[in-house]
């Protein structure tokens, strides 16, 4: 073995006793988050953030508008996230990927044009703050804004998958193939669709549809899984593989605790509240335990977010809604990573076991089984914000 080589530039063999390696390291950039670094524009890593209005953006020259890149704690490499400014008077650069992108409009309108390579007439669409929609995979497009005030739009990808698969910025961006199985230029294909059915999973209420024109407002159906009167709508939209939902807790109640892996973030999409989110380690009542110093919190309102799990392994977590507005988010999940969707044996029997309570084999806590000091602290905080309880003495009631 050479020893002219400057110190640590070569490699030993570990003595008798000892094991090869550093053996403390720290984790590596993946290629994703050296496109990010690359990119010029900040990249936001929390567990959340109050509004995403006020993360600060900058000149991001690829897309041509100001913007910022988000990663909250816990969803690297299973999905990505931004917010770009379409200007006021202006468009955003034409580009097309090999990522799934969704996008949910924060503030202001424009319309966005889609096409093929090929097709001859480009499809243009309108949109507005409250809107969610798909850009369909690979698909040519472009943000434009005719309005007099800038828009903000938030977009959810597939990216950090296939960058860090292939490693080549070059392949996503200018990839010629067309996805006709995805999109072919239909005309209604931005047409919302209304219709309700089971999700073929799970059987939760299913709406097939790219566009939905103001998920703030629209209409959801009854679902009581994670709070009595509890709404939930999954919208499967492009033909993609990336999972989200829109889910509300009616004003004056809070959601159950439960407790799964990283992977969902939850963007506050009407009324104001705060989630908390401790390690499974922790146990079902943390303060009682004296550890709620360890419990992390977010506060959110419209714009706002949280990672539901932000570190490895099983998290608790539990959203409470505190304004008259009742609490709605939509939950943003990428690719196969849903603990219900992911690769595993296919035809193993599965249960919703997130909405089932911890003594019934589940993985949600029931109200009568949480720490006294949520309640409390809920109650709190209502009266407080002037807005009346709705958390009913019996849903505390043993049995329930
Ligand atoms: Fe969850």
């Amino acid at each position: 073995m050479p020893h002219d080589a400057k110190d640590g530039t070569h490699w030993h063999e570990p003595k008798a006793g000892q094991n090869a390696g550093f053996g403390n390291f720290s984790r590596p950039s993946m290629p994703y988050d050296r496109f990010m670094e690359a990119e010029g524009i900040p990249v936001h890593r929390a567990i959340g953030v109050n509004r995403v209005h006020d993360l600060p953006m900058a000149p991001w020259q690829r897309l041509g508008g100001r913007g910022t890149y988000i990663q909250l704690f816990g969803t690297e490499g299973l999905w990505g996230m931004y917010v770009v400014e379409v200007p006021a008077g202006g468009a955003l650069n034409a580009e097309k990927h090999m990522y799934e992108k969704q996008v949910f409009v924060v503030e202001g309108r424009g319309s966005t044009e889609v096409w093929n390579d090929g097709q001859t007439k480009k499809q243009t669409f309108e949109w507005q703050k409250g809107s969610l929609f798909a850009i369909p995979l690979n698909a040519n497009h472009r943000f434009v804004n005719a309005s007099n005030s800038p828009a903000l739009i938030l977009c959810g990808t597939t990216a950090p998958n296939i960058m860090n698969l292939v490693d080549n910025a070059h392949y996503v961006f200018n990839c010629p193939y067309n996805f006709t199985d995805r999109y072919a230029g239909t005309e209604d294909y931005f047409k919302p669709k209304d219709d309700l059915e089971p999700d073929p999973v799970r059987g939760l209420a299913m709406k097939r549809t790219n566009f939905i024109p103001d998920i703030i407002n629209c209409e959801m159906p009854l679902d009581n899984r994670r709070s009595p009167g509890y709404r939930r709508l999954e919208p499967h939209m492009g033909n993609q593989r990336f999972h989200l939902w829109i889910g509300q807790h009616e004003t004056g109640r809070y959601s159950k605790a439960h407790c799964h892996e990283s992977a969902a973030i939850l963007i506050c999409v009407k009324g104001k509240g705060y989630t908390y989110t401790w390690p499974e380690g922790l146990g079902s009542k943390p303060w009682e335990a004296g550890k709620g110093d360890k419990v992390m919190r977010q506060d959110y309102e419209f714009g706002g977010m949280v990672s539901a799990a932000p570190m490895s392994g099983d998290w608790f977590h539990q959203h409470f809604g505190v304004s008259k507005d009742p609490l709605r988010f939509t939950a943003w999940f990428g690719a196969n990573n849903h603990s219900a969707l992911k690769p595993g044996r296919p035809g193993e029997a599965m249960a919703d076991i997130w909405a089932i309570d911890i003594k019934k084999g589940g993985r949600a806590i029931p109200y009568n089984d949480e720490d006294p000091y949520i309640r409390t602290e809920f109650e709190e905080t209502l009266a407080a914000e002037g807005v009346p309880s709705r958390m009913e003495a019996k849903l505390y009631e043993a049995g329930d």
